[in-house]
């Protein structure tokens, strides 16, 4: 196997609170090893635009460029959720677009920095593409990274507990004025296909509806819950609708697609608003948390788990470990391979224990009458 001298670390996808803490304890154990690390900038257009930036592309990483940055969130190196090197998104000069694969581009670029292994951080995407290099002859180790908690071979990832504490912060807030103007406020969080960060946050903030991908949902029993707190008392209310929440007979609310990158879901909360108040006839406000998300200073849970995570990927090289993902299996961290880290996305069971206990508790999920 071949000798490691010099490493790179990309990030892509959405950013994730925890990725500088990736970074930082990815480099400070290379570095302890001797071992020369690099940043490659946004994903991998570092690589496959270097005229576009300084240093060929790619940022040196060492003790200096990593300090103080574990509690910061975002990435130092940045990242990108467009240009996939395996399908690279052409303009024609017709102005239709072409998928290019840019593999044996890539690869070079790589070699001509000197560069023996790859650890990409990120959700889905990056994963896959880190296992198309490493099929293509890059050393490669993945380490997982999306706030929407859907990668069925890690129990975890950094960013969503950040995520989840954030939006549950931001409806407690909500609830103020709910109450303060006996409103009913929807609150739309992000989350893709899957409907963790809207379950944990909402029944962390007490609410009285959750609409997730995983229950498709109809509004009739949303809006008894409503009525039946009105009639209790209660004149406000607060729903928590998962980006990719599904009525029982529609679909999915998609915002747009954009050349090479994944359909931008969103507008569901607007649209729950808008025919809740007319079920109720109590007026209704919308709030999409969207990429607040995303930003902020990472919990201590996701420092941690991004520092485990990027010596975890170190200790992976160093142990002769190849086209592996690091994942969280408690108590300790395993390596799964890069090539089954994707192949099954984790939703919420609609009979698990946390859905189970929101029912205890009188949470409606539009699925069936109060
Ligand atoms: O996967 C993370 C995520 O934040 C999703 O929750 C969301 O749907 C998506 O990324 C938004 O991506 P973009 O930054 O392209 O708007």
């Amino acid at each position: 196997m071949r000798q490691i001298n010099r490493i790179a670390i990309s990030t892509g996808g959405g950013d994730a609170p925890g990725l500088n803490a990736v970074i930082r304890s990815a480099t400070l154990a290379s570095r302890n090893r001797g071992w020369d690390v690099v940043g490659i900038r946004d994903g991998f257009n570092g690589l496959l635009f270097p005229e576009n930036y300084p240093h060929g592309g790619v940022v040196p990483l060492d003790r200096e460029s990593v300090r103080g940055i574990s509690h910061l969130g975002g990435t130092i190196i940045g990242s990108t959720n467009r240009g996939n090197p395996t399908a690279f998104p052409v303009e024609q000069p017709d102005g239709s677009w072409v998928e290019v694969d840019r593999t044996d581009e890539l690869l070079a670029r790589f070699d001509e920095h000197g560069i023996d292994a790859l650890i990409t951080v990120g959700g889905d995407g990056s994963l896959t593409i880190g296992n198309h290099l490493y099929r293509h002859g890059l050393r490669v180790i993945g380490v997982p990274k999306t706030i929407d908690n859907d990668l069925d071979k890690t129990t975890a990832t950094f960013g969503f507990d950040t995520a989840v504490d954030f939006a549950t912060e931001c409806i407690d807030r909500l609830f103020v004025t709910a109450t303060s103007h006996g409103r009913v406020i929807v609150v739309e969080v992000m989350g893709r296909y899957a409907g963790w960060i809207a379950l944990h946050s909402g029944m962390a903030a007490g609410a009285h509806c959750v609409l997730i991908p995983e229950i498709p949902y109809e509004l009739g029993p949303v809006a008894a819950t409503i009525r039946q707190r009105e009639e209790r008392g209660a004149r406000f209310s607060i729903v928590v609708v998962a980006e990719g929440a599904v009525p029982v007979e529609g679909t999915v609310s998609v915002k747009g697609k954009a050349i090479g990158q994944a359909e931008q879901l969103g507008g569901i909360g607007a649209t729950v608003a808008a025919e809740l108040e007319e079920l109720t006839g109590k007026e209704a406000r919308t709030v999409v948390l969207g990429h607040l998300l995303r930003g902020g200073s990472p919990t201590a849970l996701d420092r941690l788990l991004g520092l485990r995570f990027g010596a975890a990927a170190v200790r992976a090289l160093e142990e002769g470990h190849d086209g592996v993902m690091v994942a969280l299996n408690p108590p300790t961290v395993t390596y799964v391979p890069l090539a089954e880290a994707t192949d099954k996305m984790k939703t919420v069971p609609p009979d698990c224990d946390t859905i189970r206990t929101a029912r205890d508790l009188g949470i409606n999920f539009g699925d069936r009458m109060p």
